[in-house]
């Protein structure tokens, strides 16, 4: 090969990496500061959450159901060895002490890795479903439980697979055995993925599944994390964590999705809570990717809530409603909202619990 074309090759190579390294610190918002927003002295951590709360879901009652103790590859876990939990906090009571829910028998408790969930109200009885990712060794399932309020007990139904779902991330309920959920990267090998992450690959998909139909409904995110759907049943959020976006998609009667429109914002998106009384989008984001991504005692990963109301209008108005330098909280990944309450939940860290005034 000719010295020149030798030269001229590295050269390409040298700028296709540096194009990918600005791109992905782009992406990452690995330069980004924060300035705090606090809600002080009206915020409280949560008693006995102390391994992540990385998805909350809140019934009409006001019962909260917290996902903890997720291990995902990349992220920091400061309990490696112990199984992940559901908990149960009651925000109609003033004490908010969250219980771990017993769940029953049926699947291998010892793997259980919790992450998105989603509830389904059976209009026909009130039967509350509960829907849990899980990824018992790093693999995906879909676990369905069924809720029995007087034990505080999850009653194991089923465990839910399917080569499409190869890396679930969150999850809703669009019935009692069906559901749209996102899939967050191509790859679950480690290597892999973080290769995937830092060329910024755009291979991330939302899948739907029912007991006798399982397609892919919409993709090109970079990594489509938080799923939800409007007050009205008639849209889905999507929010690509990555992409900095929330995606708006029209379902369809064969419940494929149309996209209506994109919201950017600043910060990595994660879970999304729609408010039931509002129509307002909730969600936990991290300020900075690279902080959460190389976890440093020194530099932690901050916390920032985002409220959008009006998505659907030409001007939603955006608003950091908490913004905390990881100094109280840690890598926040949720935020849900009940009668003036917020909830704030985390990847791997605590959860803090704020009265809006
Ligand atoms: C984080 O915020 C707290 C309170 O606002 C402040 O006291 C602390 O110095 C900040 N830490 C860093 C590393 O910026």
């Amino acid at each position: 090969m000719g010295k020149l074309l030798k030269v001229t090759l590295i050269g390409i190579l040298l700028a296709f990496i540096g194009e990918r390294i600005v791109q992905f610190c782009h992406r990452a918002n690995a330069f980004r500061k924060v300035d705090p927003v606090d809600l002080l002295p009206n915020c409280q951590l949560l008693k006995g959450i102390e391994f992540g709360s990385e998805d909350i879901e809140i019934l009409p009652n006001g019962l909260a159901f917290i996902s903890s103790g997720l291990k995902y590859p990349g992220v920091m876990n400061f309990q490696p060895d112990k199984p992940g939990e559901i908990f149960l906090l009651d925000l109609n009571d003033e004490k908010l002490r969250p219980v771990p829910l017993r769940l029953s028998r049926g699947f291998d408790f010892s793997t259980f890795n919790p992450h998105g969930m989603s509830t389904y109200i059976d209009p026909k009885d009130d039967t509350v479903y509960l829907f849990v990712v899980n990824h018992p060794l790093y693999k995906t399932t879909i676990e369905l439980f069924k809720f029995e309020e007087e034990e505080n007990v999850l009653l194991h139904l089923k465990t839910i697979k399917h080569d499409l779902m190869w890396s679930a991330n969150d999850i809703v309920a669009v019935g009692p055995e069906s559901f749209y959920t996102t899939n967050d990267l191509y790859f679950t090998d480690f290597t892999m993925r973080q290769l995937e992450i830092f060329l910024g690959i755009a291979w991330s998909n939302v899948i739907y599944y029912s007991p006798t139909e399982v397609k892919q409904v919409s993709s090109g995110y970079y990594y489509a994390n938080g799923i939800a759907m409007s007050t009205d049943n008639k849209y889905i959020y999507v929010a690509d964590i990555m992409g900095h976006t929330i995606d708006i998609l029209e379902k369809q009667a064969d419940w494929s999705l149309t996209p209506v429109k994109v919201l950017k914002l600043d910060t990595l998106l994660d879970n999304l809570f729609v408010d039931p009384n509002t129509g307002d989008i909730w969600t936990g984001a991290h300020p900075n990717g690279w902080k959460l991504f190389s976890y440093n005692s020194d530099d932690l990963p901050g916390s920032e809530v985002i409220r959008v109301q009006n998505i659907h209008s030409d001007n939603p108005i955006v608003t950091q409603v908490y913004v905390n330098n990881g100094s109280v909280i840690q890598a926040s990944s949720s935020a849900a909202v009940y009668e003036g309450k917020l909830l704030i939940g985390t990847v791997f860290h605590k959860a803090l619990c704020c009265e809006l005034s």
